[in-house]
C-alpha cells in the first residue's frame, strides 16, 4: 500500500501549490485536442484546490519540443480546454517562471488557477537541472505531484521541486497506484495478463515480473513474432525484433520455471504487404510462407485466449493483437477488448494503444480502470516503484 503525503495532509488555504500534472493529450493538425482524458481525470484533484482555497499554480509538459519554445507545443489549447471543464477562468501568461508570471501569481486570490506554459520548453527540465528545479519551487509553498504519465522521468518538475518544497501526490496518481498495487500485490487471482504491440524491447524487465503475479500470460500483436521465433518457427517477414529472440527464449524459460501459462498465437491473419488493402488470408502457426507478413490474431487464437479472459479474477491487457488501425485487421484487437469489456474480473489496461483501441470500439466505460500512463503503468509493474512517486515524503505517523 502506498503511504505517501497526500493533499488531505495540508492546509492548503490561502497557500501557493504548485500542482505538476500530465497534460499530454494528442493534438490534430488543427492544433485541438483528439482525447481531453487526462484533463478530466484531474479534475477531482483541481476542484478539490479550489474548495479548499489553495492558489493553484499548474505545470506540464507537451509532446517533446527539446528544450525550445515551439508554439506547436504550447499549452494554450489544453488552458482553453481545462478552462471550460472547470466553468472557470485559468489565468496564463504563455511563459514560464517570469516576471510577467510572476506578478500575476501575487496578484492570485484563494481559489485562482494559473497555468504556467510548457515545462519543456526549457531545456533544465529533461536535464533534471538544480536551478530550474529552484525557479519553478521559488513560486509555491507545496508543491503536489499528480502527473502520473510522467512518474517514471526523473526531471526537474518530478524529482528536483519535491527536493525543495512540502510535497504530496495527487488523487489521479493515488488512484493509479491503487490498481497497479494491487495488481501486483494482491491480485485476486487467476490473474491473467493480455500482451500486445509492437516490441517487447521496452517491456523485458516488466515481463519477467508479470510472471511474479499472472497465472496466464496471453501474448499477441508484433511482438508474438518475436516469441514465436524464440520457440523455432518460422514467421515469414512479420516484423520482428531479431536481436530480442534471446531475451524472449530466456523470458519463456522464466515462465515456465515459475509455473506461468504462457499462451502464444497458433494462427494468423497474414499479408504480402504492410497496408490497409492488402489481401490477407488465415494461416496456421505452422504455416507461414517466407513473404507472409502477420498483420492479426486469427480465429483459433481468438476462441483460446477467450476462453482464459473468462476465467480470469483479474486481468491486465497492454498492447493491441494486430494492426487495429487498419479496419481489415482490427478483428484481433476488438475481440479481446469485447471480451475484456465484457469479462466480470477487475481490468485493468495499461494505457497508450490498448487504451486507445477501447475508444475506438467504444467500450471504456466497461473497464474497472484505464491508466493514463502507458510508460508510467508499464514501469510500475516492473515492480521499483516510479520516480516521481519514491521522491514524495511518507505520511507522518501519529501515534
Ligand atoms: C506520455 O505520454 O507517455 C507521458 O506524457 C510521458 O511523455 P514522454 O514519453 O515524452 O516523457
Amino acid at each position: 500500500m502506498l503511504n505517501k503525503q497526500t493533499l488531505k495532509d495540508f492546509d492548503l488555504k490561502g497557500k501557493r501549490v504548485l500542482l505538476r500534472v500530465d497534460f499530454n493529450v494528442p493534438l490534430n493538425e488543427q492544433g485541438n485536442i483528439t482525447s481531453d482524458k487526462r484533463i478530466v481525470e484531474e479534475l477531482p484533484t483541481i476542484k478539490y484546490l479550489i474548495e479548499k482555497g489553495a492558489k493553484t499554480i499548474i505545470c506540464s509538459h507537451l509532446g517533446r519540443p527539446e528544450g525550445k519554445e515551439d508554439p506547436q507545443y504550447s499549452l494554450k489549447p489544453v488552458v482553453e480546454k481545462l478552462s471550460k471543464l472547470l466553468k472557470k477562468p485559468v489565468l496564463f501568461t504563455g511563459k514560464l517562471v517570469e516576471s510577467e508570471t510572476k506578478k500575476l501569481i501575487k496578484a492570485m486570490e484563494d481559489g485562482d488557477i494559473l497555468m504556467l506554459e510548457n515545462l519543456r520548453f526549457d531545456p533544465g527540465e529533461e536535464e533534471n537541472s538544480p536551478s530550474f528545479a529552484k525557479k519553478l519551487a521559488s513560486v509555491a509553498d507545496i508543491f503536489c505531484n499528480d502527473a502520473f504519465g510522467v512518474m517514471h522521468r526523473s526531471h526537474a518538475s518530478t524529482v528536483g521541486v519535491p527536493a525543495l518544497l512540502p510535497s504530496c501526490i495527487g488523487f489521479l496518481v493515488e488512484k493509479e497506484v491503487k490498481y497497479l498495487d494491487k495488481l501486483t500485490t494482491r491480485p485476486k487471482k487467476p490473474v491473467v495478463a493480455i500482451l500486445g504491440g509492437a516490441k517487447i524491447k521496452d517491456k523485458i524487465n516488466m515481463i519477467s515480473n508479470l510472471f511474479n503475479f499472472a497465472n496466464t500470460v496471453l501474448i499477441g500483436g508484433a511482438m508474438a513474432y518475436t516469441f514465436l521465433a524464440a520457440r523455432g518457427y518460422d514467421i515469414g517477414k512479420s516484423n520482428i525484433e531479431q536481436d530480442k529472440i534471446a531475451i524472449a527464449k530466456m523470458l519463456l524459460d522464466i515462465a515456465e520455471e515459475k509455473n506461468v501459462k504462457v499462451l502464444l498465437p497458433v494462427d494468423h491473419v497474414v499479408a504480402q504487404e504492410f497496408s490497409f488493402m492488402a489481401d490477407s488470408i488465415v494461416i496456421p502457426t505452422k504455416g507461414f510462407r517466407p513473404s507472409d507478413i502477420g498483420m492479426d490474431i486469427g480465429p483459433r487464437t481468438i476462441k483460446q485466449f477467450k476462453t482464459e479472459i473468462n476465467k480470469a479474477k483479474t486481468i491486465f491487457w497492454n498492447g493491441p493483437m494486430g494492426v487495429f488501425e487498419f479496419k481489415k485487421f482490427e478483428n484481433g484487437t476488438k475481440a479481446i477488448a469485447l471480451a475484456v469489456a465484457g469479462a466480470s474480473a477487475t481490468t485493468i489496461v495499461g494505457g497508450g494503444d490498448s487504451a486507445a483501441a477501447l475508444n475506438k470500439f467504444e467500450l471504456e466505460k466497461d473497464i474497472t480502470h484505464i491508466s493514463t500512463g502507458g510508460g508510467a503503468s508499464l514501469k510500475y509493474l516492473e515492480g521499483r516503484g516510479l520516480p516521481g512517486i519514491n521522491v514524495i515524503s511518507d505520511k507522518i505517523e501519529v501515534k
